[in-house]
């Protein structure tokens, strides 16, 4: 059996008072599993804590993933540095993506792999014209665009996507759902995202775990 890229086990996750409580999955090399819930549920803490941003209030989690760069995270409300240019954003994930050494320890140069590395990744989400504008200047559709380029420039191992495809029109949403899933195929690292459509959580995920009801269902796989 393949080792879990991350293992949740009776997590209780909440500020003051647990909102979730002994949430138990993992997700599998390859794998991507959708958390869907009413709002104020909890799902946003949910992915915060496994984040590392705010402390769990008991459970454990196991990853085995690296320490730095290795979680992917798309926030619901983004995070971007909004007068700073996308190329300089998605810089910010590329800068713990890239490898500084190659497997025989010699050094690469760094800078002009991160170029690469975050060119490719603005042309992936279709912004390549947009490269130099600053953030603030972008709708807010672009703008979760950015966010996903961002998190995968990291090279992440695990990537937390938080409504990542909320105010993309369909062709757009069905592009990055495409990106995303060959993104997790070729490299095989994992995925958990919460997605307010059921419609879209069924399009993108292997498995959907439906928190209002505390039960995890299986969908039928390709
Ligand atoms: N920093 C915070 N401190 C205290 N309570 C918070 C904090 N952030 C959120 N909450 C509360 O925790 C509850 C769950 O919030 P959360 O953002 O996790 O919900 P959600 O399931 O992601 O909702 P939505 O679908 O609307 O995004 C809410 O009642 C909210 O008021
Ligand atoms: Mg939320």
């Amino acid at each position: 059996m393949t080792k879990p890229i991350i293992r949740i086990e009776n997590l209780s996750v909440g500020y003051t008072k647990p909102l979730l409580e002994k949430i138990n999955f993992v997700i599998q090399p390859g794998e991507i599993v959708a958390i869907i819930g009413i709002s104020g549920l909890g799902k946003t803490t949910l992915l915060r804590t496994i984040a590392g941003l705010i402390p769990k209030l008991s459970g454990k989690i196991f990853a085995d993933i690296r320490p730095r760069g290795g979680i992917g995270y798309i926030p619901q409300r983004l995070g971007l540095v909004r007068h700073a240019s996308v190329y300089h954003n998605v810089e910010l994930g590329a800068r713990c993506g890239v490898k500084v050494r190659d497997d025989s320890g010699n050094i690469f140069n760094w800078s002009k792999r991160k170029a690469v590395v975050v060119r490719n990744s603005v042309e992936e989400v279709g912004l390549a014209d947009k490269i130099d504008e600053p953030i603030r200047r972008l709708s807010g559709g672009q703008q979760r665009r950015v966010a996903t380029a961002r998190a995968m420039a990291q090279n992440p191992e695990l990537i937390l996507a938080d409504e990542f495809l909320s105010e993309l029109d369909k062709e757009n949403a069905d592009a990055i759902i495409a990106l995303v899933k060959t993104y997790v195929s070729n490299n095989q690292c994992g995925m958990l995202l919460v997605e307010h459509h059921s419609e879209r959580a069924k399009q993108i995920a292997d498995r959907i775990i439906d928190l209002s009801d505390f039960e995890t269902k299986s969908i039928e796989e390709e």
